[in-house]
C-alpha cells in the first residue's frame, strides 16, 4: 500500500483523480488548489457546477489554514472529533477558492480518520477536494467495487481498503453563523456535539447555505423506492401488483422476490445501507419497499439517508 499511496499522491499533484477510502464512504479526490483538477472531478461525478465540495486534510492545523476565522467552537469540535467523521463549515480563507466553495463565503473542512486516507493526505500535504465517489445524486460508494461501478473510467487510481466502517457520510456542522447548525446528520450525533460545545444545536433552517446533500432526492437507487411504516409493510406486500424488493428488519416473506434483512442496531444498519441499496437496485424489481426505522435520535442519520433515497 505504501508505494500505491505514494503513486496516488503523485497523481493528485499532477492534477489527476484518486478514489480513496475514508471511514465514512469512499471519496473521489482532486488537488483542491487546482481548478482544472476540480473541474475534472465535477465532470467525472456529473455534478452540477456551483455545488461546494468538502476539502480533506491530514490534521486540524492544515485544515484551519483554509478558514479565515476559527471560532472557539471549531477548535473544541476538532480537538474532540478529528480525525473522524465530522465536517466543519467555516468562513473561508483565500486558500479556499470559488471552484471548491461554489462561490460561497464558507468552506467545508474534514480530517478523516481512515489510516489510508491519513497516509495519502500526509504524503500529499495539501487539501484534497473529495466528494463521495459516486455519480451525483446516486447511492454513495462504501467499497472499491462500488467506486468502479460508477467511476472506473474517470478515476486514475482507486485505493482499495475494503468496506468503509461507518458507511454513511460525515456529520456536517455549520459554524459560520451565530449558532452552530447541523446541515447533515451522521455518525457523530447531535447530543455528542452539544456535549462537546455545551450549547443547544439547531437543525437546518431556511437560511442554511446550499449543499447538494440537501437536495430532496439524493443517495437514490434507480428503482423507485418507498419508505413504509413497519405496521404497513405486510399490507403493502400483499397489495403489490408488480415485483418488489424489500429492505426490512424482519425475516424474508415468501411472497417477495428479493429481500434484505437489516440489523436492528443503527450503526450496523448504516454500515450495510449503501451496499444494500445497490443490491436492491440490482434485483431489477419494479419497486423497492423500505421498512422505516424507529423514530429515535440514534436513527437520525439513517432516516435522513432513507428519506432522501425515497425522494
Ligand atoms: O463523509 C463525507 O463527508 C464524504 C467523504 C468522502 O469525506 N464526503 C462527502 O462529500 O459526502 P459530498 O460532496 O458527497 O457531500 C458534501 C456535502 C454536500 O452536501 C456539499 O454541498 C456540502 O457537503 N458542503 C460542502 N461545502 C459546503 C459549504 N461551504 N457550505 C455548505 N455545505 C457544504
Ligand atoms: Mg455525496
Amino acid at each position: 500500500m505504501t508505494s500505491e499511496v505514494r503513486r496516488a499522491a503523485q497523481i493528485l499533484r499532477a492534477g489527476g483523480l484518486v478514489a480513496f477510502p475514508t471511514e465514512t464512504v469512499y471519496g473521489l479526490g482532486a488537488d483542491a488548489s487546482n481548478p482544472e483538477a476540480v473541474a475534472r472531478l465535477y465532470a467525472a461525478k456529473r455534478r452540477p457546477a456551483g455545488h461546494p465540495v468538502i476539502v480533506h486534510f491530514a490534521d486540524a492545523g492544515r485544515a484551519f489554514e483554509w478558514a479565515r476565522e476559527v471560532p472557539e467552537s471549531a477548535g473544541k469540535l476538532a480537538a474532540r472529533f478529528w480525525p473522524g467523521p465530522l465536517t466543519l463549515i467555516l468562513k473561508r480563507s483565500p486558500k479556499a477558492r470559488d471552484f471548491v466553495t461554489g462561490s460561497q463565503d464558507t468552506v467545508g473542512l474534514r480530517v478523516p480518520a481512515h489510516p489510508v486516507a491519513q497516509r495519502l493526505l500526509r504524503e500529499f500535504g495539501g487539501g484534497v477536494a473529495a466528494p463521495s465517489a459516486n455519480i451525483f445524486g446516486k447511492v454513495s460508494a462504501t467499497t472499491a467495487a462500488h467506486v468502479l461501478e460508477d467511476l472506473a473510467a474517470a478515476a486514475d487510481l482507486v485505493l482499495d481498503a475494503g468496506a468503509s466502517e461507518i458507511g454513511i457520510e460525515s456529520t456536517i456542522v455549520d459554524l459560520s453563523g451565530k449558532t452552530p447548525v447541523i446541515l447533515r446528520p451522521g455518525a457523530i450525533a447531535k447530543r455528542q456535539l452539544e456535549e462537546a460545545l455545551n450549547v443547544r444545536i439547531g437543525e437546518k433552517g431556511a437560511r442554511a447555505p446550499r449543499h447538494s446533500g440537501g437536495h430532496a432526492r439524493h443517495y437514490a437507487p434507480k428503482t423507485p423506492a418507498r419508505l413504509v411504516p413497519a405496521h404497513d409493510l405486510d399490507r403493502e406486500i400483499a397489495s403489490a401488483k408488480a415485483s418488489v424488493a424489500v429492505l426490512a428488519f424482519s425475516r424474508p416473506d415468501e411472497r417477495v422476490d428479493f429481500w434484505i434483512r437489516m440489523p436492528r442496531e443503527p450503526k450496523a444498519y448504516a454500515r450495510r445501507l449503501y451496499a444494500a441499496l445497490r443490491e436492491l437496485d440490482g434485483a431489477d424489481c419494479e419497486t423497492i419497499l423500505i421498512e422505516a426505522p424507529p423514530d429515535a435520535p440514534e436513527w437520525a442519520a439513517v432516516r435522513d439517508r432513507l428519506s432522501r433515497a425515497t425522494g
